[in-house]
């Protein structure tokens, strides 16, 4: 790195798959700075990184040695949330925003105090394929309110941002079609396509006729053939993808369970409504990465 600003206007935390996509489209318009794991992991990245077809050279950072910027963007995966948002306040930024699938909002307000905190969602694609990023499809970009600033360097990057007024009714339409199609692509082994088929597709629509009065009471703006439907579109369109738990328990990572299908069971628990279907899903999910483990670790 020869020359960099003092502060960044935008810092995205998270190295991986989508952190390094949004970055790439990003930096073609202005400085903005990506916070690696560790040092090793920032220095291997500022030699150079290839993202879709181009070599990519990022402004990457260890967090010995971490920059300031006015906005943060935390893409880890769920169960590294508190790690990054204590990261993102030591860049002391105007506020912290993460795009992660999940519900993560209480984690990131527990970690950042009084801080703006806020948690958007993105249909944005793309995975890690060896030392090499591919984006997977382009998506829209919602983002609460106090977050126009980082709408504004989203769109001028080309990628389809907007504020969304009601941003927990998006995030509750996100979580319906993750904990539907998810942990059944994971367990399965399938592609989300085949989730609409026998024999899965029974599960799947017990999924979805189980979490949606649960997601509606707590603010889901769908009625149950729009949350149906909206589960089967995503299916449709995505038919020949892998779905991001899957990809997790093929590499062997910790999946996004608890912040997933965790988070619904909580949300039924605090309404007094037991989810049997879901219990089992995270059942079957959780154990699978245990035994995963264990077969590593012998
Ligand atoms: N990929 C998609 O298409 C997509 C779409 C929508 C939403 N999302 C969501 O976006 C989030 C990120 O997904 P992803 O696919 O980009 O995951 P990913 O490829 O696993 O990338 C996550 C990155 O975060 C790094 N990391 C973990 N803890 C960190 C910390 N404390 N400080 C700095 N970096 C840290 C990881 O480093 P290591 O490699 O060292 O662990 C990894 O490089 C997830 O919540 C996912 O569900 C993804």
């Amino acid at each position: 790195m020869t020359s960099r600003p003092a502060r960044y206007p935008l810092a995205i935390i998270g190295a991986g798959a989508l952190g390094l996509h949004f970055a790439a489209r990003l930096a073609a318009r202005g400085p903005v700075a990506v916070v690696a794991r560790s040092a090793a992991r920032a220095a291997a990245l500022r030699a150079g990184v290839r993202v879709g077809d181009a070599d990519f050279q990022p402004d990457a950072f260890g967090p010995d040695r971490l920059p300031e910027a006015d906005w943060v963007i935390i893409l880890v995966k769920a169960g590294d949330t508190a790690d990054a948002a204590r990261t993102a306040l030591a860049l002391r930024p105007r506020g912290v925003l993460s795009l992660q699938n999940g519900l993560v909002e209480n984690v990131l307000c527990e970690a950042c105090g009084a801080l703006p905190v806020g948690q958007g969602i993105t249909t944005e694609g793309a995975f890690r394929d060896a030392d090499r990023v591919v984006p997977s499809g382009a998506g829209d970009t919602l983002l609460p309110p106090g977050f126009e600033a980082v709408a504004d360097l989203l769109v001028a990057a080309g990628l389809r941002a907007r504020v969304e007024p009601d941003i927990l009714a998006a995030r509750l339409a996100k979580l319906l079609v993750n904990v539907a199609i998810n942990p059944l692509a994971a367990l399965f082994r399938v592609p989300n396509g085949a989730l609409l088929e026998v024999p899965h597709r029974a599960l799947l629509d017990a999924l979805v006729a189980e979490a949606w009065p649960v997601l509606r009471a707590a603010g889901l703006q769908l009625d149950e053939a729009a949350a149906r439907e909206r589960v089967i579109a995503v299916a449709t369109a995505t038919a020949a993808n892998r779905a991001s738990m899957l990809q997790d328990v093929l590499a062997g990572r910790r999946t996004e369970i608890d912040a997933i299908t965790g988070a619904l069971l909580a949300m039924a628990e605090a309404q007094g409504v037991d989810l049997p279907t879901h219990r089992a899903m995270f059942t079957l999910v959780t154990r699978l990465w245990v035994g995963l483990q264990s077969d590593i670790t012998g």
